[in-house]
């Protein structure tokens, strides 16, 4: 298979609309988590303006470990109870930190980041996953659009394992 991703154009719900559009090809008739995270990362990675990490961290019924992913080399282990990625899962709701400096026990893996936003993922069972984690140079790079449009995704993400 081959895929081209075009360029994503009009306001933010609808660039949006064309990822999600784009991300659900990609991950058509694939169920294999490690090649959907991976495709998934390097798409959201190169599709969006200003971040320096895109990937996954998965569950493995202790704690969260990196999977796939596009930026630096990341921490490895990540317990529950630390971390916005540990929140994210904790809790199971998107974290969206708009300074990563100012949130208690935030894990610096790349010094550049300063807002972040961490997707739960979670299946129809209920069964955490993982988490689907955004990191950004600039302050407050993630909006409510960004987060509805990373959550769709992240479920798109979900959705292909079947
Ligand atoms: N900053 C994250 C750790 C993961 S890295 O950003 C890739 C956190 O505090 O959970």
């Amino acid at each position: 298979m081959s895929f081209s991703a075009t360029a994503l154009t009009g306001n933010k719900p609808e660039q949006y609309a064309q990822l999600l559009e784009q991300a659900r090809a990609l991950l058509h008739d694939e169920c294999d988590r490690i090649a959907n995270a991976a495709n998934l990362s390097s798409l959201v990675y190169h599709a969006l303006p200003d971040l320096n990490w895109v990937g996954f961290y998965f569950f493995n019924g202790n704690e969260l470990v990196v999977g796939p992913f596009q930026g630096l080399p990341a921490c490895v282990r990540i317990p529950l109870d630390k971390g916005v990625c540990g929140a994210a899962a904790r809790t199971r709701q998107t974290q969206r930190i708009e300074d990563v400096h100012a949130f208690p026990g935030h894990i610096a893996c790349d010094s550049a980041s300063n807002s972040e936003l961490v997707v739960p993922l979670v299946d129809g069972a209920g069964n955490l996953l993982g988490v689907f984690d955004l990191d950004s140079p600039l302050r407050a790079r993630f909006d409510a659009d960004d987060q509805r449009g990373l959550e769709a995704i992240a479920d798109a993400f979900v959705a292909s394992l079947r």
